[in-house]
Parts: C-alpha cells; structure tokens; sequence
C-alpha cells in the first residue's frame, strides 16, 4: 500500500483519547491541504471510545471518522498499552508510512510510537518537550519516552526546547512552531456553543454573578477519597461566591459516587454536566468568570481567551500559561483558591498575553516543515545517528 508499490507511504496520523482530537484536526486539514505532502491516514487507538468522550468531539471538530480503529478501549496501563501496540503492528505493516505523527502525552501516544520506531519508520511528536517533572504523572512517562524515540519534535513554547536539550535530544531535530490546540480554538470560537444554551439545558440559572466553571480528571485529584473529598470542599466553599459549572469526566464521576460525594454537589450551588462537547466546552470557557482545572489543554486554553485560571496542581508543564497567560498554580490550597477567586470577582484576575506562535498558523508550519523534512530524508538513512 506504501513505500512497497513504489510511492511514498501516507502520514499515519494517531489519536487515541479526547485531548488528541483538537490537536490533530488542524493537522488534517494542513496536511492535505499541501500537495507536497503524501496522503494523511488517521488511525483511532479506541483509548476513548463512548459518543460523550468521543464522537461528539469528533462532530464538532468535522474530523472526518478515522480509516482505521483499534478499539482498544479501557484497562490498567499495561494493558492498554500493550493492546495498542499489538494492534497498531499490522496497521504499520500494512501502510508502510513515510512517517508516523503522534500528538500530547497520553498512552496512545507512547504506544504508537514504539511501535513504529522499531519498525524504523520516523516519528513525528507535536507538543514535544513539555516537563511536569512529576514521574507520578503517567502522561509524564508518556512525554519523556516519545520524545526519545521521536525523530522531528515539533514544541508550543520556549522552556520545551530547554528540556529537550538537556536530555540529549539534537537541536536540530526540535522545531518550535506554536501550538496547534489553539489553531483549533481560534477557528471553532465563531461556533461556539452559547453557555446560556448550554447551562439553561441542563437547568442552571445563571444570575448577575455569573459562574465558575470546573473540570477534573487526574488520577492524584479525584482516585483517592481523601484528595477528591478535599477537592469538593473546596468547590463547596467557592460555590458559597460563585455558582460553580462542572462538566464530569468518567473517572471523576465513578468516583464522586464510589465515595459517597455525588449528593454534596448539587444546584444552584454546583451543576455536575455530562463531559461536554467541543463547541460546548468553548462556550462554557469564554463566558466563565474563573476556570478551576487540572487539564493540560484547559490552561492553554484559557490563556489563549484571557480568563483566569487556577490549576489544582503543583506543578504544570506548560510554564508559559503561568509566565504569560491568565494561570496560577493553586494545589489544593484552600486559602489561596478562595482569596484568588475573591480577587478575580473584583476584577482583578490575571489576564496574560497569547503567547507567540499560539496564533492559528501552526499546523500549516507544521505542514510546510514536514514537507521538507521528507523531501530531504534519504530513504537509506531512517534516523538521525544519537551521539554516544
Ligand atoms: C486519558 C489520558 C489523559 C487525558 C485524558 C483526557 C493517559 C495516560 N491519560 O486519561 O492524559 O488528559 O485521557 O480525558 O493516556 N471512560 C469512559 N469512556 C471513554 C473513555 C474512558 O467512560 O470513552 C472511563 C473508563 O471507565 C476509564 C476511565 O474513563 O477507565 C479513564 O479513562 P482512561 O482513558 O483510562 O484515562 P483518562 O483518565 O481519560
């Protein structure tokens, strides 16, 4: 099908769960828009699989279904990841690829990528580079290994390259381009979905005061009762300032209940909402007064629509939405969450700059630098020789 019948093999494009879908939109659409760049195949890992996690996202973004679905589905780590890789084999085998381009930090991510290397085909990793330092963090072992294996690494913002360096990595494989979540947040806001709508839909009155909205989903904030017991007092006592918007991620919901929390979060204080839509989500983050997250993509997001945000976490990789954007680093400090959202009410919130290269070009950098990079590539050489 590839590199066999004598044509260049396609881009196999990987997405596995919810984060990976607005990232790699942008990068279909680039990709074939240039005639330079053999044909784009999108390959679903099946990470995410359920239409709330998943289709409607897809919807949303006007991905178009994937040409491939491995159906993997949910399971421990080992389990899952392995399962990609078994599955992800013959696809690798069958499309012979010019390149393999893997987005974000997720098990998908990892999986496809030692796949592919050890079959030598290249891997390309968009959003390369970015460090937690916290190895509790799965996405963080996720992050440090695909950039190992990673043949070109495509960055968002400047402290990744500093990572990169240090562990070894070539400079000139790493290529700062921007960041491509906020390609597709500045081309789908014109179609966001209205946060009234969405809040009248699920019964929320929304007053004069406006709300908050919430999203949490890491396993150190909401696997353990204790943690997730702390994390909804603190919601309960904010909620007293500000009507709070949650849309729940599954784990988070399977655990409010497992730990009896479910029945303290309740309207008009607190709205659970299913996880929302793409369009939905922007809606909902545009209109927030404050965003209380622990999402990677949330705090790029927020920085990039100036709305402060307060991250329930110690530490962020993604540096740049602290020095530049609207976020602030709150763990689960009680008092500093409560006297930073009485401050952002008095209207004073951090509003930040758009960091550079978060302008709604950096797919098409991408495209165009990829289009180079194969162009140039002797098909004799897969990969650049790693210095001893
Ligand atoms: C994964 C990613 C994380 C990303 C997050 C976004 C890894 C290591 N983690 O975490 O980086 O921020 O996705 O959501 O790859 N479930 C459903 N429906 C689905 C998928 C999952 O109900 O479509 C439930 C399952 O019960 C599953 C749980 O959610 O056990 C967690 O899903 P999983 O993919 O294991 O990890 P996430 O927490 O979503």
């Amino acid at each position: 099908m590839g590199a066999a019948d004598g044509k260049r093999g396609p881009i196999l494009c990987v997405v596995g769960a919810r984060p990976n879908y607005m990232k790699m939109a942008p990068l279909l659409d680039a990709f074939s828009a240039r005639t330079d760049l053999p044909g784009a195949v999108l390959v679903h890992t099946g990470q995410h699989y359920d239409w709330l996690m998943n289709d409607q996202l897809f919807r949303d973004l006007g991905l178009p279904p994937p040409d491939v679905n491995l159906e993997v589905g949910s399971g421990s780590h080992a389990l899952q990841t392995a399962e990609i890789m078994r599955r992800f084999e013959p696809v690798v085998d069958d499309y012979l690829p010019s390149c393999v381009v893997v987005v974000g930090d997720v098990n998908s991510t990892l999986a496809c990528s030692l796949v592919a290397v050890k079959k030598q085909i290249p891997v390309v990793h968009v959003e390369a580079g970015l460090r937690s330092f916290d190895r509790t963090m799965p996405e963080e072992i996720n992050r440090l290994l695909t950039d190992q294996l990673a043949e070109v690494l495509y960055t968002t913002e400047p402290a990744a390259a500093e990572n990169l360096t240090r562990e070894g990595i070539a400079p000139e494989k790493i290529h700062f381009v921007g960041n491509v979540m906020i390609d597709s947040l500045l081309a789908h806001l014109p179609h966001a979905v209205p946060a009234q709508a969405t809040l009248a839909k699920a019964g929320f009155p929304v007053g004069e005061r406006g709300f908050g909205l919430v999203t949490l989903h890491r396993p150190s904030n909401v696997d353990e009762p204790g943690a997730l017991t702390e994390t909804v007092e603190i919601l309960e006592e904010v909620s007293e300032r500000l009507p709070l918007v949650w849309p729940v991620h599954p784990r988070t919901r399977a655990h409010l209940e497992r730990f009896g929390l479910a029945g303290r979060v309740a309207i008009p204080a607190i709205a659970l909402l299913p996880p929302a839509g793409y369009l939905e989500m922007l809606g909902l983050m545009a209109a927030a007064r404050v965003v209380l997250t622990d999402s990677g993509g949330v705090q790029e997001e927020t920085t990039a629509l100036s709305i402060p945000c307060l991250t329930l976490r110690d530490n962020t990789e993604r540096p740049v939405t602290v020095e530049q954007g609207t976020n602030t680093l709150v763990g689960r400090n009680r008092r500093l969450i409560l006297s930073l959202v009485e401050a952002i009410l008095a209207g004073r919130g951090k509003t930040g700059r758009r960091p550079d290269g978060w302008d709604g070009h950096a797919a098409e950098r991408i495209a165009a630098h990829l289009a180079g990079w194969l162009a140039r590539r002797p098909a004799e050489e897969p990969f650049t020789r790693v210095a001893p």
